[in-house]
């Protein structure tokens, strides 16, 4: 691959506009939402989207997220059902992603929905992704704006240091303030079933849907529905242990609340002090990034982590993470 030189941009109205022409012309582009960064191509541009597989490293079979800015901008493209609009009316934009089924002869590239006949919606909340979208008027695809298989990005460094070098620009939008990705509820078959725990409960969905919330099995490889969902993934260069109460020397050890022990010196940081899963989401992948590279440590130890609510995309992640 041909090398460029990767800039940071800052948010101005000049570089805005220098972003939504690149992209219009086709060109792959490091945007910040409140998740993680993305990186975002038109998704109506064959070769736009190729693009974003090649800068990644990502396999071919696994869909793309597709990124929009209102539910009439969603439903140029995409069959929105009664579930969907509960969702869309609610909540978004939100830290959610719908699968829905494509409509047909829909102008969305075919390898954004890598051979299925539904795509990831999510509009995002994040001013600068959403004046983007607005402007260009397109929907973009965007996965994590990291190397495939590695930790997301949720500053506009953790992407420079993953695809610097592979694509021409990066808007900054300072820190995502979700810090994980967003939850994937699958809306295209007879039961909603989340796919991926994110920031959004099933509990929450739940009370928006009026309706049960399944979810699948989500270490099940195999599993058809949930592709991108691979078992090796978020993985630092360092190895990661999760649930330790006793950690071994040279180990960063990342706590969660309140020392078990009330030892008051034991974490080298905290995911939070006051045991918030919100703030403890903020700080994940800050943290996997933070540690990672530094010179300091052997390996990256987390204190346990309530598996409830957030809590469930938290230990998902690490579970991820720990696993090489
Ligand atoms: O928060 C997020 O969702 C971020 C930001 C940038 O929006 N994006 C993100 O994208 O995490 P990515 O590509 O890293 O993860 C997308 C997940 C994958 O697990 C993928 O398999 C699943 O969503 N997915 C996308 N489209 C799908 C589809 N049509 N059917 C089933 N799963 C799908
Ligand atoms: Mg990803």
């Amino acid at each position: 691959m041909l090398k460029k030189d990767t800039k940071i941009l800052e948010y101005n109205k000049d570089n805005i506009n220098l972003i939504c022409k690149e992209l219009t012309k086709g060109e792959v582009i490091a945007i910040p939402t409140e998740t993680v960064y993305g990186l975002s191509a038109n998704a109506c541009d064959e070769l736009a989207v190729s693009k974003i597989y090649h800068a990644k490293g990502r396999p071919s079979f696994n869909p793309l997220i597709v990124h929009f800015h209102s539910m009439d901008h969603i439903k140029e493209y995409v069959q929105v059902n009664e579930w969907a609009i509960k969702i869309i009316e609610n909540l978004c934009p939100a830290p959610i992603t719908m699968i829905l089924k494509r409509k047909e002869n829909t102008k969305l590239s075919h390898l954004v929905s890598a051979g299925l006949d539904t795509v990831g919606v999510r509009i995002p909340d994040h001013p600068i992704a959403l004046e983007i979208i607005k402007q260009t008027n397109l929907p973009l695809s965007a996965p994590s704006a990291n190397s495939s298989g590695l930790v997301s990005p949720t500053t506009a460094e953790h992407v420079l240091k993953s695809l610097g070098g592979r694509i021409p620009y990066i808007m900054n939008g300072g820190n995502s303030h979700v810090g994980v990705e967003s939850t994937v509820i699958d809306l295209s078959a007879d039961i909603p079933t989340i796919l991926r725990y994110g920031y959004i409960t099933q509990s929450t969905l739940e009370d928006i849907l009026g309706t049960p919330v399944n979810t699948v099995n989500i270490n099940d490889d195999n599993s058809p529905k949930s592709p991108g969902m691979m078992t090796s993934h978020y993985a630092p260069s360092l190895p990661v242990f999760k649930d330790v109460l006793h950690p071994k020397d040279k180990q960063a050890y990342i706590g969660f609340g309140i020392p078990h022990d009330n030892e008051q010196n034991i974490y080298t940081d905290n995911l939070s002090t006051s045991g918030d899963l919100v703030e403890a989401c903020a700080n994940l992948f800050k943290f996997l990034h933070k540690y990672d590279d530094s010179n300091s440590y052997t390996a990256i130890a987390f204190a346990p982590i309530p598996n409830t609510g957030l809590g469930l995309a938290i230990n998902d992640r690490l579970n991820r993470a720990t696993i090489r």
